[in-house]
């Protein structure tokens, strides 16, 4: 078994552990807190779900750096693996008892991720991708959706944590989305909005703002099913989550045109 395939072991086996544990306190009472703002949400469960993955990271990939939502750079920094976890993506959905949120760990080698396991533990689906292997839904080969028009594609989008004290809320390009696209969902999980592009549901999603620990797994199960990431001008998406534009690849260049058009529209006045 080669270092791919066994990190992907460990990262699916992880995924599923920590999925159970959200799973089981799912619609219990939890302890609610907040971070960089009021709308920004964690529970106990998150911190949970992070401490018995990088707990296992530690003990089993001694060597390797990990990157973790809630508590930021732990292992040992200089080699060439990096691990890089969300412990519970959608928090808010889960803290509401919105049965949408999932586990995210993405395995980096020098700076590229080449693993990346997603697991949604309501619906029991294990998203899982390997560089150059494929992406896979319960073992089973996924593919971007086949839609060419913009106008019959479902997107989803999010909305950063800043929303309320920031200008760049995303609400001009939802707009233009609004105007262009079949219909537009905000389901408050990157990563399972990412996964849902990579199986076909979604056509495409954007969303900016976002964090590495959000896109890195999904944004390459997305480019495995054969579909596109990348920053809202077409160039490479940064693996930071700055800027993520992701789509089957038939309406990439649409996208791009919309998001475009956004700032023109905003700066005129049109959107808003
Ligand atoms: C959030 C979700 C949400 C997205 C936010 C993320 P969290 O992650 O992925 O869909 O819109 O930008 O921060 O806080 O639930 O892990
Ligand atoms: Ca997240
Ligand atoms: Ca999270």
């Amino acid at each position: 078994m080669s270092e791919i395939e066994r990190n992907l072991e460990l990262a699916v086996r992880l995924a599923r552990e920590a999925g159970a544990l959200q799973r089981s306190r799912w619609g219990t009472a939890l302890t609610i807190g907040t971070k960089s703002a009021a709308v920004d949400l964690v529970t106990e469960v998150d911190r949970a779900c992070e401490e018995l993955v990088v707990a296992a990271l530690e003990r089993e990939r001694p060597d390797d750096a990990i990157l973790g939502e809630e508590g930021g750079v732990r292992g040992r920094a200089g080699g060439a693996w990096r691990w890089v976890v969300d412990p519970l993506d959608g928090t808010t959905n889960f803290a509401h008892g919105y049965p949408c949120f999932c586990v995210s760990i993405a395995a980096e080698r020098d700076g590229e991720a080449v693993v990346g396991a997603v697991y949604n533990p309501i619906l029991d689906e294990l998203y899982h991708a390997t560089l150059g292997g494929g992406a896979f839904l319960d073992g089973a080969p996924i593919q971007t959706s086949r839609e060419t028009e913009l106008s019959r594609a479902l997107l989803a989008t999010g909305f950063a944590y800043d929303r309320r004290a920031s200008p760049r809320d995303n609400l001009a390009e939802l707009a233009s989305f609004l105007e262009r696209a079949r219909a537009v969902r905000r389901d408050g999980s990157a990563a399972l909005d990412l996964c849902s592009v990579a199986c076909g549901r979604f056509d495409g999603y954007w969303e900016f703002k976002l964090s590495a620990w959000d896109v890195a797994a999904g944004g390459l199960i997305v480019v495995e099913a054969g579909g596109r990431i990348s920053d809202r001008a077409g160039g490479p998406a940064p693996p930071s989550g700055r800027e993520m534009v992701a789509s089957n690849g038939r309406i990439h260049e649409a996208m791009l045109e919309a998001l475009a058009a956004s700032g023109r529209d905003s700066a005129s006045g049109v959107a808003r």
